[in-house]
């Protein structure tokens, strides 16, 4: 995904090297996203004036790391890294390659003509910039990247040119851009005609601005300006913006942002943000109902040192092995282990219409999908109610029948993913209460929800989700707990999961115990083709999510089976060669499983399997066993999943690929393409 990242100082004096490491290290800190190139653009000119600086840009741009960029700009003749500025914008961008191959003049900053007029960054995709490109190509403008992006700064300079006044401010005129533009985007721009300002907008991904000054700062919160009553407004500046002295602001698309501030505004969708002489307004074409009138600056409870990786070699494994903390902390304050109760603060006013309602749908991608699929059972048991767990793109693909007694689960790490966001909408439009189980505060799916559950895991930063799977499955165990908290008849039940849960922390620590053990059962496996997973019951989420996780970050193959349905196919895989990894405890499935088991040895299949550390059965009829200790049944899923994550890391590590970050995939880009799509029909 691309990054991005614009820093602006306003009267707080910066030379063009101390503007470019900062530049260098939000893109740094961007750089796990993943991505295939990079750039920056600043202010040119060596003179001692800043002002006769800001009259040119200059732009560099290179394909591949961060640091490749860094070398880049340092082996410029023509920078003068000892300039100084008392006013400047730069922006800076890593681009994951969506239209045209990664190269320099296919990175961003994309630029609107030879002298940088206008220049521009950008996440996202515009859908009709052929169109547009067709537009602007017939009034003589000239392209030189493959990039839809080029179009953005095109058509900012065609703008301009055809201005009607010569007032036009900065705001107004990407106001115009961005109401050409369809798909989704975040946008920063910057320009030669507007020396010092920066402007930027989001449509369908965040976009967040922090704020650093020594000053205290005049306000909490930035009222929105409407176009039709800007001037108004103006007159009385100070008490419809951020107005400061000296300040330092950042843009940013994810959380860079946590080193310089912790003050932040997130944007919603078609607000544009400008900074202009030190102060911070938020514009918006018109004035919808519903809208909230101001956007409010938010402190981010968050340091430095939760996002970064600490000894571990990589943030999936630090997430990994946070498990035991990450769990307890999706649980504090919530689950009462002395009298057995569960309190959920974000759905306590909502938890007797839920308790009303004739239907739960869980929605949601990937991993989170399996924490669905993972807790199913118990919900429907802990409910009484009918439970549909859904991929949030065939949810939509299909237009799934929904009603206003159907309450609806949004499940996601990030609260971004579109697919999710757009089901979510799609649920609210046909009047069903929305819920959300989300990790990110201030994410879009936490805000659209009518309410839910943060699952506090702490920021999870490997594209591979691990810990937020399991906060999402506790998180879900607990609503399904408060769920039935008056049954007379389901308090042992309860008692026994709450029990569970009190011991989860010491168990998963027991499970991360085993990791040199899963090293070396990797060390037998990387060079292998193909790995499939095979369980039932509580554990088929199990199998799906290992499967994930080995396809996803180790680009092998790996299917997770579902034990049942060994026998109406699967089992033709199975061989002596095939590496199959089986999941049995001791539940209600246990006969069934060691069935699949003799099945898969009768096919001189030799099974890796996860047992239970006591189920001597399994152990003596199995060549390979991990053990794992045994916990509440519907708890079971969280202990068995853990060895799977750490496979797939180690797999990952042998086979040569760099687990932070992992490459992004084609399915990335096909989903955002077809939301972009559905976007487009809605
Ligand atoms: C809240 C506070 C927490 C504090 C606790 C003390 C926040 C974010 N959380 O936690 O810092 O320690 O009270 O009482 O301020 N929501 C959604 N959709 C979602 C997730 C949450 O609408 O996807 C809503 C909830 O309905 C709730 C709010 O966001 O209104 C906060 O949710 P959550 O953090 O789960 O609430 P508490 O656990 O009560
Ligand atoms: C995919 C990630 O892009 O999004 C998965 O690769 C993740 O790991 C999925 O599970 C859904 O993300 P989220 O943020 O909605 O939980």
């Amino acid at each position: 995904m691309c990054g991005i990242f614009a820093y602006l100082n306003y009267h707080v004096p910066r030379t063009r090297r101390e503007i470019l490491e900062v530049l260098i290290k939000g893109l740094h800190r961007l750089e796990y996203r993943g991505y295939d190139s990079a750039g920056v653009g600043i202010d040119g000119g060596n003179s001692k004036e800043w002002e006769t600086n800001s009259k040119s840009i200059q732009l560099i741009k290179q394909t591949g790391k961060v640091k490749a960029l860094d070398e880049e700009i340092h082996r410029q003749q023509d920078v003068d890294l000892d300039v100084e500025f008392d006013v400047h914008l730069g922006i800076a961008h890593t681009r994951w390659a969506t239209h045209g191959a990664p190269s320099p003049v296919n990175s961003h900053p994309q630029r609107s003509d030879k002298n940088n007029e206008f220049i521009v960054i950008h996440n996202g995709i515009i859908t009709n910039y052929k169109d547009l490109k067709k537009f602007l190509e017939s009034k003589g403008y000239e392209f030189e990247s493959e990039t839809d992006t080029e179009t953005i700064a095109k058509l900012a300079k065609y703008m301009y040119d055809n201005r009607e006044s010569d007032d036009i401010t900065f705001t107004t005129l990407v106001e115009q851009v961005t109401q050409q533009l369809e798909g989704a985007f975040v946008l920063v721009f910057k320009s030669l005609h507007y020396p010092g300002e920066a402007v930027g907008s989001r449509r369908g991904g965040p976009l967040l601005i922090g704020v650093r000054s020594d000053h205290k700062l005049s306000t909490d919160h930035i009222p929105i300006l409407y176009r039709s009553c800007e001037f108004t407004h103006t007159s009385f500046i100070t008490h419809t913006d951020l107005s400061l002295h000296e300040a330092q602001f950042m843009f940013v698309n994810m959380l860079a942002v946590i080193e310089h501030t912790n003050r932040v505004i997130f944007l919603e969708d078609d607000d544009i943000a400008a900074v202009r002489d030190g102060c911070l307004s938020i514009h918006r074409i018109k004035r919808t109902a519903g809208d909230h009138p101001a956007r409010a600056i938010q402190t981010l409870q968050m340091e430095l040192q939760q996002i970064m990786k600490g000894n571990f070699s990589s943030f999936m494994q630090k997430e990994i092995f946070e498990q035991p903390e990450s769990v307890v902390n999706t649980m504090r304050g919530r689950v009462n282990f002395e009298n057995n109760t569960v309190i959920l603060g974000g759905l306590k006013d909502h938890i007797k219409e839920i308790q009303r309602c004739r239907r739960l749908i869980l929605i949601a991608c990937g991993t989170s999908y399996h924490a669905g699929v993972a807790t199913r059972q118990v919900l429907e048991e802990l409910t009484e109610l009918p439970v549909m767990v859904e991929l949030a793109s065939d949810f939509l693909d299909r237009n799934t029948p929904v009603f206003r007694d159907d309450v609806c689960f949004f499940i996601s790490q990030s609260g971004e993913t579109a697919d999710s966001l757009l089901a979510l909408r799609y649920c609210k439009e046909r009047g069903a209460l929305t819920v959300g189980i989300t990790n990110t505060v201030g994410s879009s799916i936490s805000r659209e929800t009518d309410c839910g559950v943060h699952i506090n895991a702490g920021p999870e930063i490997g594209v591979a989700s691990t810990k937020a799977y399991t906060s999402q499955f506790v998180a879900l165990i607990m609503f399904a707990l408060l769920m039935c908290d008056d049954r007379i008849s389901v308090q042992p039940r309860r008692r026994e999961i709450i029990q569970g849960l009190k011991v989860l922390p010491d168990l998963i620590k027991e499970v991360l115990s085993l990791d040199e053990e899963i090293q070396k059962l990797a060390a037998e496996l990387y060079q292998q083709k193909s790995v499939l997973i095979m369980g039932r019951g509580y554990h088929y989420a199990t199998c799906l999510e290992g499967a994930l996780k080995i396809k996803e970050i180790t680009y092998m193959h790996s299917e997770g089976i579902l034990a049942g349905e060994l026998k109406h196919g699967p089992l033709a895989l199975v061989d002596k060669l095939m590496p199959v990894i089986m999941i049995i405890t001791r539940d209600h499935t246990y006969t069934k499983c060691q069935n699949a088991l003799q099945q898969v040895v009768a096919r001189q299949g030799r099974p890796i399997v996860i047992c239970d550390k006591e189920d001597n059965e399994t152990i003596n009829n199995s060549s390979r066993t991990i053990k794992v200790p045994h916990c509440v049944d519907c708890l079971q899923g969280i202990l068995s999943v853990i060895p799977l994550q750490l496979l797939s890391f180690h797999l990952a590590v042998l086979r040569g690929f760099d687990v932070n970050p992992p490459k992004r995939f084609a399915f990335a880009v096909d989903n955002l393409n077809r939301n972009l799509k559905q976007l487009a029909h809605r």
